[in-house]
């Protein structure tokens, strides 16, 4: 039996997002914001004279009772010590819709929720598989993921990945992508990641176009849910190159579509520990009493998990937003890691014949990192083990690949860390000779 405030939430969306109700996994019809026990009573006395409903310490004064030796830490702000909302504080979210907006103005008219506030990305992903998919269900994605996707959702919630081939060549590989779509039994839920983890691939422009045209005949076949994990969003190094979010296209797509934007502070705003995300829906059909609707389901699931989010993190990241120099100085960042991207190309371009019997780049324009492919004679593995025993030298081996994350390399290291690849597969060569024929 459904709960009576979870029922009524479903009541409103089957009338105004009947296609979103049904994307819905068990977990997310039987959530509900709740808003009728404790949290009710507390709202209710909050302007009280004497209210002793709040979960919290605090002076006599009504301030947060804490310690000075935190205090002095975050320079005598009390407010920081006291609970987040579960939704996460209204200015915050405001403001990241705002450059949201911004940031992405194929938007701009286009009714969405109102950002909420996740404990970072990883707990952006998990609210959505919570409401989305159930045990059995499958995900689509690219086969070029970031690894922590299987924790996530294989053994988080028993939701298979269900991997479409990525690159083609120097490619996004469309036909794989239509064709892994088509042939998934069941709920239709997709997964795209760019700038990609690994790779550091984004879609071109055109290609973009594409999958929106992709998704477009998916969703007038039936209804599909494209999660947008944006982590590493903004850091997009060259032209002709999707810069704009998927999800900015894909929310008012189709009524048959939920789009689902998981974003944050991490990297786009270079807050790795702060741990502050978002989580936004979008879907042609959206109207106000929908969003309500799907904020509180959104806000049930935060409330269950983890109650709430840093607030302190919350505050911090709203006043650097509302910094006047906090562009700029972004800005400086941006131009730090596009100069290291640069870099590897030049490099790997300098060096395509040496290189190429043992290893060749995979296609990257975006992110942190950047991808080889090794010849078949190689494991990745040893090559890692290689690098890190005998040039003190370290890389992710994932399948055939070694990931280099030229964010944290400085730009006058780099070479050296491709030429340490190159002696490392030399010493691991069968003939300790580079092959005659290269293999790329
Ligand atoms: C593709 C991708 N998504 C999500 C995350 C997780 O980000 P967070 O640290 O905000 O949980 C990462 C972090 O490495 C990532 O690479």
């Amino acid at each position: 039996m459904l709960n009576a405030q979870a029922d009524r939430l479903n009541n409103i969306l089957e009338k105004t997002v009947p296609a979103v109700l049904a994307l819905l996994s068990e977990r997310g019809k039987n959530m509900f914001w709740p808003a009728e026990g404790i949290l009710k009573q507390a709202a209710e006395a909050k302007n009280t004279k004497l209210n002793a409903t709040v979960g919290i310490a605090t002076r006599d004064d009504g301030q947060a009772l804490t310690t000075d030796s935190l205090l002095k830490e975050f320079s005598g702000n009390l407010e920081i010590f006291r609970y987040a909302p579960s939704f996460g504080i209204r200015p915050l979210r405001e403001r990241w819709r705002e450059e949201m907006l911004r940031k992405n103005p194929s938007l701009d008219g286009t009714k969405i929720t109102l950002p909420i506030v996740t404990a970072a990305l990883t707990h952006g992903l998990t609210v959505a598989t919570s409401l989305l998919a159930d045990p059995g269900d499958s995900i689509i994605l690219p086969d070029k993921f970031w690894g922590n996707y299987k924790l996530v959702f294989e053994h988080g919630f028993g939701v298979k990945l269900h991997p479409f081939n990525f690159l083609k060549k120097e490619s996004f590989d469309l036909e794989s992508f239509e064709k892994t779509i088509k042939t998934t039994d069941g709920k239709k839920i997709v997964l795209l990641n760019t700038p990609n983890n690994p790779t550091g691939y984004s879609p071109t422009v055109g290609e973009a176009e594409e999958i929106f045209e992709i998704l477009k005949r998916a969703a007038e076949k039936s209804p599909i849910t494209v999660i947008c994990d944006d982590a590493y969003w903004g850091l997009v190094f060259e032209d002709g190159i999707q810069k704009e979010s998927m999800f900015a296209r894909l929310a008012n797509l189709h009524p048959n579509l939920l789009a689902v934007k998981i974003d944050g502070a991490t990297k786009e705003e270079f807050a790795w520990g702060l741990r502050v995300g978002f989580i936004t829906f979008g879907n042609s059909k959206m109207c106000s009493q929908a969003a309500d609707a799907l904020e509180q389901k959104i806000g049930g699931t935060i409330r269950g998990q983890v109650s709430n989010c840093s607030h302190p993190s919350q505050i911090a990241i709203l006043n650097a937003l509302n910094s006047s120099t906090y562009e700029q100085e972004k800005l400086k960042n941006f131009e730090l890691l596009k100069k290291r991207a640069q870099k590897c190309r030049e490099i790997l371009e300098e060096n395509t014949e040496k290189f190429s019997p043992f290893f060749a780049p995979l296609p990257f324009n975006s992110g942190y990192f950047m991808c080889i492919e090794l010849a078949e004679e190689f494991s990745a593995e040893a090559v890692r083990q290689e690098l890190l025993k005998k040039f003190d030298t370290g890389v992710i081996a994932t399948g055939q690949l070694l990931r280099i994350a030229f964010s944290s390399v400085a730009e006058k290291n780099l070479a050296q860390i491709f030429e340490n690849i190159f002696e490392a597969c030399k010493n691991l060569s069968a003939k300790s000779e580079p092959p005659q024929t290269s293999l790329f």
